[in-house]
């Protein structure tokens, strides 16, 4: 059992391990596909301005609470009063939902890996796609390794395990998506794909894509389900937490721009649309990477670098609900992660079968891994952030100024911790739900 709780080795280890849990399949699955569907650019612009803004008070809100606190989520809520641990309680509920739906996307990479590094010749890669996933056997087999994958990183614990994968993992993330930046801008009629993620079309600016943009912002930046409230749990040192937010808000964007440079161009180049939604990585461009010299090395280069995002995030999403089995439970750590390994596959499984065997079972006319998808992104991620704001600003009376230096910045915070982000919140719930 582990006695003492345990703290970052350095303030690089707590940066680099927060922003490899924010960069991942937020940055580089969804986030070009979102845009491509919501008009490039203005979406683009839109998104920015809310990251650096809105998206500023909860992210600072969930590391100052784990940070005062010093405990796994529902302890943390705990302490701010005895019934909140309920609703703290959701978050680790939040983070095993998440867990089985994202996972199998990061069996899907295993699989495009693996396609790669044999040459596999496929002619039909819509086809390919769909025949995959509806498969009963073969993406179910690899949803339970990537799982496995993200248990066992989490099992060693934060120095061995979160630290070490991260540190390893995000360097080499970075160096990936750099290659493939220049392989992208170097192809004919690149200029088509960065003319349609940089000069905006105000004609598409609308409510509905502005709230596309917030959800966007929330999901890419982990907020909303305890895993940087565990992650600011463990932070030693009594500096302020304003550097590091910024620093995991513009690392989290220039990801996810550097995504799109990666991508866009491509598309263009080669005539394909750009609003191809969630295939545009599994269907789009292993179609491009056919069509390009050395394409199965440089398919086989994006899907490593798919794979290291979707591993860093996955491995917040464990350890959120794996510290609360340890703090609230007394389990050692290779018990909590044996036991969420088997929470997170048994409920992984149904969703991966729910493209094809399992396929006529509907929640709310969605199948169980697009009700998991909904069910979390669009409700249990707002309204755990909601919930952590209000209690903060309305229960706590959290000041910005203890937290930030400069009183004007301190104000802003106070008012969006109090009335903005709330508002923005529940518009996007409720956009959600209708
Ligand atoms: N931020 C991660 C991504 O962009 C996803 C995530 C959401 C991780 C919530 C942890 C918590 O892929």
């Amino acid at each position: 059992m582990e006695d003492k709780r345990p703290v970052w080795t350095s303030k690089y280890a707590f940066i680099v391990t927060a922003v490899g849990s924010a960069v991942g399949l937020g940055n580089i699955w969804r986030f070009p596909y979102i845009m491509g569907q919501n008009g490039g650019a203005i979406f683009l612009i839109t998104y920015i301005l809310l990251i650096s803004t809105i998206c500023f008070v909860p992210l600072m809100n969930e590391l100052y609470i784990g940070k005062l606190t010093k405990k796994e989520c529902v302890g943390a809520y705990e302490s701010m009063h005895h019934n909140l641990k309920y609703l703290g309680a959701l978050n680790p509920i939040t983070g095993i939902l998440i867990a089985s739906f994202y996972f199998i996307v990061g069996g899907w990479i295993i699989n495009y890996i693996w396609k790669s590094l044999t040459c596999a010749q496929i002619t039909n890669y819509e086809n390919y796609f769909s025949e995959f996933i509806q498969n009963p056997i073969y993406p179910s087999i690899l949803t339970v390794l990537f799982i496995f994958i993200c248990v066992f990183v989490t099992a060693r614990g934060i120095k061995r395990g979160i630290e070490t994968a991260n540190k390893t993992l995000m360097p080499l993330l970075a160096v990936i998506l750099i290659f493939l930046v220049i392989v992208s801008l170097r192809l004919p009629n690149a200029g088509a794909g960065l003319e349609y993620m940089f000069k905006p079309d105000f004609s598409k600016l609308n409510f509905h894509m502005v709230l596309a943009a917030l959800g966007q912002a929330f999901f890419t930046l982990s907020i909303g389900m305890g895993a940087l409230l565990t992650y600011g749990s463990y932070i030693k040192e009594d500096k302020s937490l304003v550097k590091s937010v910024y620093t995991i808000i513009l690392s989290d964007t220039a990801f996810a721009i550097l995504a799109g440079i990666m991508i866009f161009p491509a598309v263009f180049s080669f005539n394909m649309p750009p609003n191809s939604g969630a295939g545009l990585v599994f269907v789009t461009l292993p179609k491009i990477f056919s069509q390009i010299p050395f394409g199965n090395f440089i398919s086989f280069a994006f899907f490593v670098l798919l794979f290291c995002a979707a591993v860093t995030s996955g491995i917040s999403i464990v350890e959120g609900p794996c510290a609360t089995l340890i703090e609230r439970f007394k389990m050692s750590r290779i018990k909590a992660c044996t036991l969420i390994f088997f929470a997170i596959t048994l409920l992984a499984i149904p969703a991966t079968l729910s493209f094809g065997l399992l396929g006529n079972i509907k929640l709310f006319d969605k199948n169980i891994f697009d009700f998991l998808d909904f069910l979390t992104s669009n409700v249990m991620l707002p309204l755990n952030a909601l919930f952590l704001c209000l209690i903060s600003g309305w229960y706590l009376k959290v000041k910005g100024i203890n937290i930030i230096q400069n009183k004007y910045m301190a104000a802003l915070f106070d008012i969006g911790l109090k009335y903005i982000v709330p508002i923005a919140l529940m518009s996007l719930m409720f956009l959600g739900l209708n």
